[in-house]
């Protein structure tokens, strides 16, 4: 197998059996809590960067460092040197002579993290830029519908809501077909992409009933205002009876299957307060689930044995 990344910007950057050792990595860091695989000396140091809000994501990775035995530093952004006009190249320089060993970093920049592809100032993982990719969102969801359902294959996921600014829904629709998950795509006209556009493996549906009734597992998304870049985001009345999820619904189209939600969820938008106390709802799974897989992919990081990392390229005296 070629060895894991340096970089994990995209669900592309994994191949086939990349994904498959995370996935049996985190069912045993799951299945065996006493597990802290990190035995080296001096510890592992990995910090966290993150210049836009996050209550999971950031935690997650902070917990999951903690659980593999690494050491864990919070990069405050907003009171770094970037703010001083620093580029983000000097500034993971610096990160990575102080000795850190692994920066995961969010930002709301789509593709930041591409300048860096030939020549890795540290080992980075993309904790969600932009509107382009949140892999490991997508990998501890594929973790998820894996214990949910062990065989996935020809099952179908309707992402509802608004797809076009998610991340998330990027980074599902490069990863879940290659696991034989067809993905059916449905919301406001405004949120969806164009149909000639989309991978193999995934449609459009703008009937959200109709794609309920084709679904095995459903995935919500909020309403991602932040990312909309000044257009209106408020002129949807009854965004929930007319796109959104409610337990009712589901069980008047006798469709009581799992609803996933990568999180923060806008109860009375998407969803109704019923369906996420319900036990239908796996938010809460996703988050417990978001712990090993990140172990697994930090360790796997960790462990590839680069030594073209940090590299300084220019004339040599
Ligand atoms: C997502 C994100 O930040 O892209 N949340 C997450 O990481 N769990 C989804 C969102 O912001 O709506």
């Amino acid at each position: 197998m070629a060895s894991f990344p340096s970089l994990l910007e995209s669900i592309s950057d994994l191949s086939r059996t990349h994904i498959d050792t995370l996935l049996s990595r985190a069912k045993h860091f799951k299945d065996n809590p006493q597990l802290s695989p990190l035995h080296a000396t001096p510890k592992p140091i990995i910090a966290t960067s993150f210049l836009e809000n996050s209550t999971r994501t950031k935690h997650s990775f902070a917990v999951a460092i903690r659980r593999l035995g690494g050491l864990y530093l919070d990069f405050n952004a907003e009171t770094s040197s970037l703010k001083k006009g620093e580029s983000l190249e000097e500034t993971f320089l610096t990160l990575f002579y102080q000795g850190i060993n692994l920066c995961v970093y969010r930002s709301s920049v789509s593709h930041q993290l591409s300048q860096f592809r030939s020549n890795l100032p540290i080992k980075l993982i993309n904790g969600g830029d932009g509107v382009n990719e949140h892999p490991t969102q997508a990998l501890l969801d594929l973790f998820t519908l894996q214990e949910l359902v062990p065989h996935l294959m020809g099952t179908t996921l309707s992402i509802f809501g608004d797809i076009i600014h998610s991340r998330v829904a990027h980074s599902l629709m490069k990863l879940l077909p290659q696991f034989g998950i067809s993905i059916i795509l449905s919301g406001p006209t405004e949120y969806l992409p164009n149909e000639l556009e989309l991978p193999a493996g995934v449609k459009i549906c703008k009937d959200r009933n109709e794609a309920i009734l084709q679904s095995d597992f459903l995935y919500l998304l909020r309403i991602q205002k932040e990312r909309h870049a000044g257009k209106p985001n408020d002129h949807f009345l009854n965004y929930l009876e007319k796109y959104g999820v409610s337990l009712e619904l589901l069980k008047n189209l006798n469709k009581t299957i799992p609803v996933l939600h990568p999180g923060p969820a806008n109860i009375g938008t998407e969803l109704d307060g019923k369906l996420i106390r319900s036990s239908l709802y796996k938010g809460y799974l996703q988050v417990e689930n978001s712990i090993p897989m990140r172990m697994a992919i930090i360790e796997a990081m960790l462990l590839n044995n680069d030594q073209n990392i940090g590299k300084i390229d220019g004339e040599q005296f």
